[in-house]
């Protein structure tokens, strides 16, 4: 299975993936984990992008694609792959057709904007992995600590609030205008477009996770 989770910042899509992928055995292709990973390492990649990161805009499409087509090349995503957070503008979107990367399903998680900034506000990080807790709604185990490795959570960078608005500003600008252009796609050619499914992100994580391997079907 090769699908998009396309959502505001905070709308669960990393939440919802980790579920996803551990059910349709596919590996999770986050470009945010990917460029904060770069940022951690201290590469080239990392001190280019780190400045736009922690200030809530896009890294530029240039950079991104070839980082997505360079991992979509790797060996453990022949059977399929979730992609988290890209694309994000027209161009990415463009540049996967153009390459002829076959979708099967676009997954849109729509969650309000008043919602996300609490959301944002109460995330913990797990930085290593990747894994996200929240400390009301999804707790961990033991306060601060990640439940697989016991390690400590950290907040990100951009979860401020002044940083989570203009993310969100940014989202309807510049990723939002996706929905229609996946939704038109699939309607002008149902034989070449991903399906598209919208969920509506606020309830119990479970209650979404329901409602997304309902849309997407039997386990592999
Ligand atoms: P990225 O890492 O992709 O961040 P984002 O899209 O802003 O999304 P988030 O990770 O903030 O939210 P999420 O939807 O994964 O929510 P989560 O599951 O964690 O991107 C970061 C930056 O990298 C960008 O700003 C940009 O600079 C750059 N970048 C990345 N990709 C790029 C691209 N393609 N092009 C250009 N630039 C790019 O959940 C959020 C919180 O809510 C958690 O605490 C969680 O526990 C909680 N929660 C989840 N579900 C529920 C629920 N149902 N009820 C209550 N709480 C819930
Ligand atoms: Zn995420």
């Amino acid at each position: 299975m090769r699908l998009i989770l396309l959502g505001a910042p905070g709308a669960g899509k990393g939440t919802q993936a980790q579920f996803i992928c551990e059910r349709y055995k596919i590996p999770q292709i986050s470009t945010g984990d990917m460029l904060r990973t770069a940022i951690k390492d201290g590469s080239e990649l990392g001190l280019k992008v780190q400045d736009i990161m922690n200030s809530g805009g896009l890294v530029s499409d240039d950079i991104i694609i070839d980082l997505v087509k360079d991992r979509i090349s790797q060996p453990d995503c022949e059977n399929g792959f979730l992609f988290d957070g890209f694309p994000r503008t027209i161009p990415q979107a463009d540049a996967m057709r153009e390459a002829g990367v076959k979708l099967d399903h676009v997954l849109e998680i729509a969650v309000a904007d008043e919602e996300i900034v609490n959301r944002l506000a109460g995330r913990r990080v797990h930085p290593a992995s990747g894994r996200t807790y929240h400390i009301d709604h999804n707790p961990p185990k033991e306060p601060g600590m990640d439940d697989v490795t016991g390690e400590a959570l950290i907040q990100r960078e951009d979860d401020q609030e002044s940083t989570v608005r203009n993310r969100l500003a940014v989202y309807h600008d510049q990723t939002a205008p996706l929905v229609d252009y996946y939704r038109q796609w699939a309607k002008e050619d149902p034989e070449a477009a991903p399906e598209y499914h919208r969920v509506e992100g606020v309830g119990s994580v479970e209650d979404i996770t329901r409602q997304v391997t309902e849309a997407l079907g039997p386990k592999v």
